[in-house]
């Protein structure tokens, strides 16, 4: 079983305003790309890793993320695309061309740099065990509301029955060549997959599998590994 996880790492990170591509932002020292792919490795599931750098910081995410790959498998880096589901389709394309056996694809972002080992693993094991894909969620804490244009509240959705939603996603790696060959769209790869009509299965995310996207989101990181001893 051949388990290699995509990691989208080419966006500009504007909304953290760091200067610097997102992935490359040192947290305690150490860039957010290095503990994604770290965390990935740490589950014991995945084998080989693709990133998808933005296309002028190709060498530098080479150099910081070379020595990570492990004995019987490597990190490659490729040049990312335009929008995050451009850069998952380069890497897939790489993986699928580069690496023999690759039957489980996870996506990950690089922006979700303290996801837990043990959810990449609960993730994997749910795709191996059969489902097609596989996404780790959270309850929704705040009251959701659906507005029109103008911002008028047309609909208040059942608190109990919304999900947020996490990475490492995972799939059937055909089921998701087959998502991104489609031509549809949607805002991440499972919804890709449910527009085929492939049921789409949750396992427990984690808090910590926050998205880093802001400032304040940068404190809490911080936040969490003094807590967590490094
Ligand atoms: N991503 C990517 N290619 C893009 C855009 C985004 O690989 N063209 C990646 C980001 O590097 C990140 C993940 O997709 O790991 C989620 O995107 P987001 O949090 O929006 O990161 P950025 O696009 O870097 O941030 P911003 O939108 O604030 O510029
Ligand atoms: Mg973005």
């Amino acid at each position: 079983m051949g388990v290699v996880a995509l990691v989208p790492a080419a966006g500009r990170g504007e909304r953290l305003g760091y200067g610097m591509p997102k992935a490359l932002v040192p947290v305690d020292g150490v860039p957010l790309l290095v503990r994604a792919v770290r965390g990935l490795l740490a589950s014991g599931r995945v084998r080989h890793v693709v990133i998808a750098a933005p296309p002028s910081d190709v060498d530098a995410v080479s150099t910081v993320t070379a020595p990570l790959a492990q004995a019987g498998g490597a990190v490659y880096v490729v040049a990312g695309g335009a929008e995050r589901s451009d850069s998952v389709r380069l890497a897939l394309t790489h993986a699928l061309r580069e690496i023999p056996d690759t039957s489980i694809v996870l996506v990950h972002d690089a922006a979700r740099a303290f996801t837990p080992p043990s959810v990449v693993g609960a993730v994997v094991d749910a795709v191996a065990a059969g489902h097609p894909a596989v996404i780790p969620v959270l309850p929704v804490a705040d009251t959701v509301k659906q507005v029109d244009s103008t911002g008028v509240v047309v609909a208040t959705p059942d608190r109990a029955a919304l999900r947020v939603v996490q990475t490492p996603q995972g799939f059937d790696a055909r089921v998701l060549l087959r998502a991104h060959e489609s031509g549809l769209h949607a805002t991440d790869d499972a919804g890709l997959v449910e527009r085929l009509g492939v049921p789409v299965v949750t396992v427990p995310g984690h808090p910590d599998a926050m998205k880093v996207t802001t400032k304040f989101d940068l404190a809490v990181a911080e936040a969490l590994l003094a807590g967590s001893g490094g």
